[in-house]
């Protein structure tokens, strides 16, 4: 049972953005709604909707950070981590439109260039003045707890910063439970975890993390994102 993986004696250091002169600043600014103007006009025209794709991230990071924290989870580390769901593909909208917009499946050298979203991204939110853990989320959201995914130069285990660590778990989920531009009908809940047990097992997610996603699912908590369309 993955859940008694969830040990919380182990559990990962709860943010504490509250005083941070950085969030305070990002909060009083209206850059997360500008941004997510630049996720709307990416894609419109297209099925596929970025925007909706990060709220759907965000939501699921709060909730799986519920799960892990409980009431040591401020309103602040709550909203931090919403913001570093939404905002995780930023970068996306810097790709190429002819790959970001594509209905087929990626060959290897567009696969490439999709990647340097996380890249992108980092940058973007940089130059924006973003707090760290949200420019993690957009650079580390693709790679896994053993050091694996890309972009491949950085940290593993509990040294990618756990903002990253909680998004690339709610992004897998909601990535394919939604439809994406090469993919018009969403996989099932049940198909998508037993894929995402096979991955942990493979060394994709963070222990600690990846149990309270199971114990989230388990309690119907994430139920309301089943089904995700758009
Ligand atoms: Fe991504
Ligand atoms: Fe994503």
């Amino acid at each position: 049972m993955m859940s008694s993986l969830l040990n919380r004696n182990q559990f990962p250091v709860c943010p504490r953005p509250e005083g941070d002169p950085c969030w305070v600043a990002w909060r009083a600014t209206n850059r997360v709604q500008a941004l997510g103007e630049r996720m709307r006009a990416a894609y419109a025209g297209s099925d596929y909707s970025l925007s909706a794709h990060g709220t759907s991230v965000g939501d699921l990071s709060v909730v799986i950070a519920g799960q892990v924290w409980g009431k040591e989870l401020s309103t602040d580390a709550a909203e931090l981590i919403r913001h570093a769901g939404f905002l995780h593909d930023i970068g996306k909208t810097l790709v190429a439109s002819e790959i970001r917009l594509a209905t087929h499946v990626f060959d290897a050298d567009e696969r490439l260039e999709m990647e340097t979203h996380v890249r992108h991204g980092a940058e973007m939110l940089r130059e924006a003045d973003a707090p760290a853990e949200i420019i993690a989320a957009a650079l580390r959201h693709h790679t896994w707890f053993n050091g694996g995914g890309y972009p491949g130069d950085g940290p593993r285990g509990e040294a990618i910063p756990v903002t990253a660590r909680i998004v690339h778990i709610a992004d897998y989920y909601i990535a394919n439970v939604e439809i994406r531009p090469y993919r018009p009908q969403p996989l099932s809940h049940a198909s998508v975890l037993a894929d995402m047990r096979e991955q942990f097992e493979a060394g994709r997610f963070d222990p600690v993390l990846f149990a309270a996603f199971l114990e989230c699912v388990e309690t119907q908590a994430v139920a309301a994102t089943e089904g995700v369309k758009r």
